[in-house]
């Protein structure tokens, strides 16, 4: 029997039943069939694909044609997980009506049930907005990769009582705007365990402990699928980056000395077929 969608109020109950959310980010159309049938509550199309799918050294160059791209694939394959959107840098920055127009295209053209944005106080009037249009959002405070010029880089952010404390005024001020839950990221853990006791909605940490309300990784690190970068929060749980590169040098080795393929690999042809065939010519 088919299982029905995790939902914005799924999200709801799972906090209030203690419950963990499960989350993983998701690029594409196999990966998300994979992780959606295994039982994953929640898939993100995160703007980390600029840098685990397209190769690009940060997340800052991503379009909103590559995310609805990608975010259609991954809502093709789910059956029973929320697909959540990420919006690019610069999709939501300029104004309120740009972002109330990208996050449309999320669910019109992307087909996600809810999109994710980065930032507190300085978003607010989107976050506003997009709810208004009866889009689910979700937040993401802490370390906002999209703001890695202004952070300095990729650093654990509320450290010091003002930036603690700004994170946790920020995450107050998202769930009156109306968000549905927020990503914690790279915050201390103790931090994210008072902020995720304060508010009423979930939170979903990475690298920010075990006291959030569910928890995200990105797929390629959770695999061992991209080892440019390899932050101390990731737990690696299969190498299958080792997997694959054994798996192609033996199909090299195979070609090359003609193991493969066999008569199992190969189609027959009757032998009077054949026969015609050379003396036809
Ligand atoms: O883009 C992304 O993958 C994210 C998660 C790491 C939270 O924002």
């Amino acid at each position: 029997m088919a299982q029905d969608r995790f939902s914005v109020s799924s999200f709801r109950d799972a906090k209030k039943k203690g419950r963990p959310i499960t989350m993983l980010t998701a690029y594409d159309y196999t990966t998300a069939r994979l992780l959606d049938a295994a039982g994953i509550d929640s898939l993100l199309v995160g703007d980390s694909l600029g840098m685990t799918m397209l190769g690009y050294p940060d997340t800052l160059r991503v379009t909103m044609d590559e995310m609805i791209h990608h975010t259609r694939a991954v809502a093709r394959a789910a059956e029973h997980a929320m697909v959540i959107g990420d919006m690019p840098f610069m999709s939501y920055h300029v104004s309120v009506e740009d972002a109330v127009r990208n996050a449309g295209r999320f669910i019109q053209q992307g087909r996600a049930q809810a999109i994710k944005l980065e930032g507190g106080r300085q978003v607010i009037d989107k976050v506003k907005a997009i709810c208004r249009a009866q889009i689910p959002v979700l937040g993401h405070l802490g370390l906002t990769p999209q703001s890695v010029n202004v952070m300095g880089g990729f650093k654990v952010q509320g450290k010091d009582i003002e930036a603690a404390r700004q994170i946790m005024d920020d995450a107050l001020m998202l769930q009156d705007a109306g968000v549905f839950g927020i990503i914690l990221e790279c915050v201390p853990a103790a931090l994210a365990a008072r902020i995720t006791e304060t508010l009423e909605i979930p939170t979903v940490g990475i690298g920010a402990g075990n006291g959030c309300d569910g928890q995200v990784l990105v797929i390629q690190d959770l695999l061992g699928l991209y080892k440019q970068l390899r932050p101390k929060f990731v737990k690696t749980y299969a190498d299958l980056g080792s997997a694959v590169e054994k798996a192609v040098k033996d199909y090299i080795e195979q070609v090359r000395t003609r193991a493969f393929p066999t008569e199992k690999h190969s189609f027959a042809m009757a032998p009077e077929v054949m026969e015609k065939l050379l003396s036809s010519k």
